[in-house]
């Protein structure tokens, strides 16, 4: 049953941030103030202007008409940790007395099936509430952790990434599995849930000081025998983490070299953070197309550094934004957006406000190598989008009056919004979030 939304609609074709005219950026994105979606068994048909559109339309197909709001593709969260849920905002620590402190006790409780299960309903929730609608996850060193994870998201019809924690030293014994449970565990997992529906799977060695590198090796042996999973990690986030991976790995050139040499580097690769790396490591991870998760809130939460943004691009690098929750402070790519550019202003940056929903969308979706899927509304496109009120708060309504064109809506609305922003969210043409109304009202 085909439907139709009207409101103002933005959605980008390609990188604004390579333009290198202004008629060369105003191609890169196309904006309908009256724009019209067309939506037909959760597939996007068509987009552009309510006036063109509207008249060739059946009569018989609905219009949901979102007043005062634009429409974009959902956001997409290149980083985030589901188990972390219930302890984002922990005060005090830097990475790796956190991770003691609070993350390693939170994450021992995802053996219990119906546990996670509890909390990854709870983690979708929060997600779609800030109008995220597909994220690369992290899941704990329990392949019951991704059961309950892939299950949530199969149900709501997400299009979703997530991977068992493979960690075998440096790390509670609670929480270790071997070289050897890492690898086959994960593998069954691939087997079953990779390619079914909507969902991927992320082979995801935590970090390397909680590998050896027999694990390490074991990783890139999947991905030889699974080429279209995912590899997902951190890199270069701490100093002190910096320090230790050079004591554990002696024979390694750098920190990149650790993953490279157990065949991790890709353009289905993706490492979080990344704000302290040497001009080989820049390199490598050019050369070989791996992609970056930026991660603002995270990293000043954790004080771990400011991400040199400019640097990735001059690469040619893959940047995508990503929470980090719980070592990010919040859920939504507003306020991910929010503190990136305060970070790139404090390192004589700047991000513009096109460059911030691109990242958003498209650049995400890039990131994650499904740009042919979602990320924009090019026809054909699977129906994942969000519908952003630009009324949300007294102060949003009135600041955004005062605003003369699209660039300065956007930053206000990056600036000045979050989850109180987010009017609606749609997954596969599904209504799946909707500010105003109670879960009983969404489509089933
Ligand atoms: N490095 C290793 N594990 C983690 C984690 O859970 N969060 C963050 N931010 N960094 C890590
Ligand atoms: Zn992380």
């Amino acid at each position: 049953m085909p439907q139709a939304y009207r409101a103002s609609i933005l959605h980008f074709l390609a990188d604004p941030g390579t333009a290198k005219n202004a008629r060369a950026l105003a191609e890169t994105y196309e904006y309908f103030a009256d724009g019209l979606l067309l939506v037909d068994r959760g597939v996007v048909q068509a987009v552009g202007n309510a006036e063109t559109l509207l008249p060739k339309l059946d009569k018989t197909v609905p219009v949901t008409v979102y007043e005062n709001a634009l429409l974009t593709p959902g956001f997409i969260d290149t980083h985030i940790h589901y188990p972390q849920t219930e302890m984002i905002a922990a005060h005090g620590e830097q990475l790796l007395e956190w991770l003691q402190s609070y993350t390693y006790p939170i994450e021992s409780k995802f053996n219990d099936h119906c546990y996670a299960s509890g909390i990854a309903e709870r983690f979708l929730d929060e997600l779609l509430r800030c109008g995220t609608t597909s994220a690369l996850v992290f899941g704990t060193v329990h392949p019951q952790s991704v059961d309950a994870f892939f299950e949530a998201c199969e149900q709501r019809d997400l299009r979703m990434i997530c991977g068992k924690v493979m960690m075998d030293r440096n790390a509670p014994e609670y929480l270790t599995d071997t070289a050897e449970s890492g690898y086959s565990e994960s593998r069954a997992l691939i087997h079953k849930w990779h390619n079914r529906g909507r969902l991927r799977y992320a082979v995801t060695p935590r970090f390397a000081p909680t590998s050896t590198g027999e694990q390490l090796s074991r990783a890139g042996e999947l991905l030889q025998e699974f080429p279209d999973v995912y590899l997902h990690t951190h890199l270069a986030e701490n100093p002190q983490e910096i320090d230790w991976v050079k004591q554990l790995f002696p024979e390694a050139e750098d920190y990149l070299d650790v993953y490279e040499r157990a065949g991790l580097l890709g353009k289905r690769s993706v490492f979080a953070h990344c704000l302290h790396l040497g001009e080989r490591e820049w390199q490598r991870l050019g050369a070989t197309d791996s992609r970056i998760a930026f991660c603002p809130t995270s990293n000043l939460f954790l004080g771990s550094g400011l991400f040199p943004f400019s640097r990735a691009r001059q690469q040619g690098i893959r940047v995508g934004l990503g929470t980090d929750v719980g070592g990010g402070s919040s859920f939504s790519i507003l306020q991910t957006l929010n503190e990136a550019y305060k970070v790139l202003q404090l390192r004589g940056e700047t991000l513009t406000p096109l460059q911030g929903f691109y990242l958003a969308t498209l650049g995400g979706a890039r990131v994650l190598d499904m740009d042919d899927v979602v990320g924009s509304f090019r026809p054909g496109r699977e129906a994942d989008f969000v519908v952003l009120d630009k009324a949300c708060t007294p102060l949003l309504e009135f600041r955004m009056q005062q605003c003369r064109d699209l660039n300065e809506e956007l930053f206000v609305l990056a600036m000045l919004g979050d989850d109180r922003a987010v009017r609606a969210t749609y997954a596969n043409g599904r209504l799946v979030h909707r500010r105003d109304l109670s879960d009983a009202d969404l489509e089933p």
